[in-house]
């Protein structure tokens, strides 16, 4: 009788088991047939009544009855678990065809930009790029380039001076004087680099800032071929034609010395606060060579001369980018730099 009672309670629980659709659904099986106080519980205890011989045989099937139930349960569980996976899995889906966001890429300072333009532009006209070093001999920076001893440009106000009687090159002429003394004539060099200057920094002067110095030396060099290359350079940078003017200025290295201007491109020379309502921008100083320099590196002034200019290239980043405070090309903030 009981044996009977076991395997009905046994066969309808499984099929209530199989045919479970949640676990709440499951978990009431479970109280009422396996949980204390359950319906095999009660056959337990029942069980305990019998003769000794037939209790160890009820024994052995409540309790296989008991394993069986318990196993389907934790299986119908587990399917209900891999069915609730599955769905979400479906749900979200991951499109494995998707770029996967770059790195972020740097970008060139505008400055490095400008100089790397007119490398090759030079380069197109057959100049060579050279390159010097920061801190420079004063026979180079000053002796060499004909500025005599007495001039203002020497002052503790405008060179820092190094332990040693050195210095940081105060502008990039000094490379003039490796150009002439490294490869001699003829000669058609560029040198772009940084300059220290010993000034009290505001909106319009910094400590430290970018030239660009050109040197040409060849025969019969005259104004003219300075003219034509300043022209084409111009040209390039601005990429429109310019005009221009040259005034006279003063340079100890160069004989004779200009200022070269360009008229306004902002009002065409008309005048307007870009330049000071005088209609042109004084852009470039430049020259043919002094005698006295060609000679103190080895070149006879005699067979050779030359034109040789100095292009700020901080100021023409400022120009062509219309930043009106110099601070902000060296300050370093990511903001400013992030909008070129
Ligand atoms: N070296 C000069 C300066 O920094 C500029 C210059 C270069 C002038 C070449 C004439 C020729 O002021």
């Amino acid at each position: 009788m009981l044996e009977q009672s076991i395997q009905e309670l046994e066969s309808g629980s499984q099929r209530r088991i199989q045919s479970a659709s949640s676990l709440e659904e499951l978990e009431a099986v479970r109280v009422e047939v396996l949980g204390r106080k359950g319906a095999l519980d009660q056959f337990f205890k029942q069980m305990g009544k019998l003769p000794p011989d037939e209790r160890s045989r009820a024994g052995k099937i409540l309790n296989s009855c008991k394993q069986a139930l318990e196993g389907a349960l934790e299986a119908r569980k587990q399917a209900f678990a891999d069915a609730a996976l599955r769905a979400k899995l479906d749900r979200e889906w991951l499109d494995l065809t998707l770029p996967a966001p770059g790195p972020r890429r740097g970008h060139l300072h505008p400055i490095t930009r400008i100089q790397r333009e007119l490398e090759e532009l030079f380069a197109s006209l057959g100049f060579t790029v050279l390159d010097g070093p920061e801190v420079e001999t004063e026979w180079r920076n000053f002796d060499a380039l004909n500025i005599p001893l007495d001039h203002p440009a020497r002052d503790m106000q405008d060179t820092f001076w190094l332990d040693g009687g050195n210095l940081l090159r105060t502008h990039t002429s000094p490379v003039q004087v490796r150009g002439m003394e490294r490869l001699g004539p003829p000669l058609r060099m560029i040198a772009p680099g940084r300059v220290f200057r010993n000034e009290s920094v505001d909106a319009s002067h910094e400590h430290t800032f970018y030239q660009l110095e050109g040197m040409m030396i060849d025969r019969d060099v005259s104004v003219a071929h300075l003219l034509y290359f300043m022209k084409t350079l111009l040209t390039a940078i601005f990429k429109r034609d310019v005009t221009v003017r040259l005034r006279p200025g003063y340079f100890p290295f160069v004989e004779p010395g200009f200022e070269l201007d360009i008229k306004c491109l902002i009002c065409g020379g008309a005048g307007c606060p870009v330049c000071k309502q005088g209609g042109w921008v004084e852009l470039l100083p430049c020259g043919l060579v002094n005698p006295n320099v060609l000679r103190m590196s080895g070149i006879d002034p005699e067979e050779w001369n030359g034109f040789a200019f100095g292009l700020g290239l901080t100021r023409l980043v400022m120009m062509r980018y219309a930043i009106d405070d110099i601070r902000q090309l060296q300050g370093g903030d990511v903001r400013f730099l992030e909008q070129f």
